[in-house]
């Protein structure tokens, strides 16, 4: 059976109606839909099991404490990191890179280098200008390639003894690149830089293994890998996190506590400033069951196919424009444009046919000027899409003008 066969039943939203037309939701780059597995594990721990965590010793206290723990296991396994103290929560994958800038920011001295590339979310790019201001760090950028890779030859170049830190995406989120995680990071640890690595776009995709890339930080969220908004994961490696102070204060992260100074709590509380996202972690835990029961390998090939067949189409399809490399060989994301038509009103009139696609600078606007645009469309796709839906999407862009 083809997976979105399998899982489509599992996804109540997927019965909507929109505009008249069943749903195809293309989205999931933003954020993915829910099975019910995930949906039903939050109601229950609400209804059974909720209190706050690592505080309280009555029943409901240690259940949720043990339900919260369980979610670092599950993590654990699913990146294949070393450890569980390795495993810090957060709040999403902003927070996450957010929460690394700051707590490797205060270490930085005048002079000192991040390096970023031209294709970063913002959210990789912002707290970096941030903490390059505030420390008198100079910040530089691997451009790309024209077909949408990242320069390595220019990485080279760029890399010093003042670089402290290299931050990039493994999966850029317009053009789908999948970037060499671990070339960069061996490349970074000849000047001994700490290598930060947003997984936001690879993790709902990509079978990971921490212990293979090698990475210093890999950042994600839970609600773009079938989970719930408002948790996400900061793989940190042990002994990069014994060397950093915490970032935030407050709640469980310490173990004793004076006026003027305070001794910190072992990993990986020491990050978790807090009441964390309790809930958001059982749901975690259910979306991480689930797409280890379809298997990574079988998730990415899915996704793969998918979007080989839309990359194809288009293609076929006169006035349409691609970015990003031209092969399969990407994460699940697809962006266009259309001649003519600005990406806005090409997301406005596919929502018309019930066809739901993001459209915009998609919060990578070093980028879109790079490409000499003022946005795109995109398709992303996750296990419950079918061929048949992006026969359909290929169908309604082709006949775009058309409609006009
Ligand atoms: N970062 C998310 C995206 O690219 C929201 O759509």
């Amino acid at each position: 059976m083809r997976l979105d066969e399998q899982t489509r039943p599992d996804f109540p939203i997927l019965q909507r109606i929109v505009n008249g037309r069943p749903l195809v939701y293309f989205d999931s780059g933003a954020s993915s839909q829910k099975p019910r597995a995930v949906i039903e594990a939050m109601s229950q721990y609400y209804e059974r099991s909720h209190a706050n965590v690592h505080r309280s010793i009555h029943t409901l206290g240690e259940e949720a404490t043990e339900l919260y723990e369980l979610a670092r296991d599950a993590v654990q396994r699913f990146i294949g990191a070393a450890s569980r103290e390795e495993v810090i929560f957060t709040r999403g994958t902003t927070d996450g890179l957010g929460l690394i800038a700051e707590t490797i920011g205060r270490t930085l001295a005048k002079g000192d280098e991040i390096v970023v590339t031209e294709l970063e979310h913002h959210s990789n790019l912002i707290p970096w200008q941030l903490v390059a201001r505030d420390r008198g760090a100079a910040l530089k950028a691997v451009p790309i390639l024209p077909d949408g890779t990242v320069d390595l030859a220019a990485l080279d170049r760029l890399l010093t003894p003042r670089t402290r830190v290299v931050a990039f995406a493994h999966v850029s989120n317009v053009l789908g690149t999948i970037l060499p995680v671990t070339e960069i990071v061996r490349r970074a640890r000849t000047v001994n830089a700490i290598t930060v690595v947003d997984g936001a776009q690879a993790a709902p995709h990509l079978r990971l293994d921490m212990s293979a890339l090698e990475c210093d930080f890999y950042v994600f969220s839970a609600h773009k890998m079938l989970g719930p908004t408002g948790i996400g994961v900061m793989y940190g490696r042990r002994a990069v996190l014994d060397s950093l102070e915490p970032g935030r204060g407050g709640s469980e992260m310490i173990k004793e506590v004076w006026i003027d100074h305070a001794q910190w709590n072992d990993l990986p509380w020491r990050f978790e400033p807090g009441t964390p996202p309790i809930a958001e972690a059982v749901g975690l835990t259910a979306a991480i069951e689930y797409l280890e029961k379809l298997g990574m390998d079988r998730v990415a090939e899915h996704e793969r196919a998918l979007t080989r067949q839309t990359l194809e189409g288009l293609a076929r399809i006169p006035g349409v424009t691609l970015y990003g490399p031209p092969t399969a060989e990407r994460g699940a994301v697809v962006s266009f444009t259309v001649q003519g038509l600005h990406p806005h009103d090409v997301a406005a009139l596919l929502d018309a046919e019930g066809i739901a696609v993001r459209a915009g600078h998609h919060c990578a606007m070093p980028l879109m000027r790079r490409l000499g645009v003022v946005g795109t469309s995109r398709a992303t796709f996750s296990v419950f899409n079918s061929p048949d839906e992006v026969s359909l999407f290929l169908a309604t862009v082709a006949g775009l003008h058309s409609a006009l």
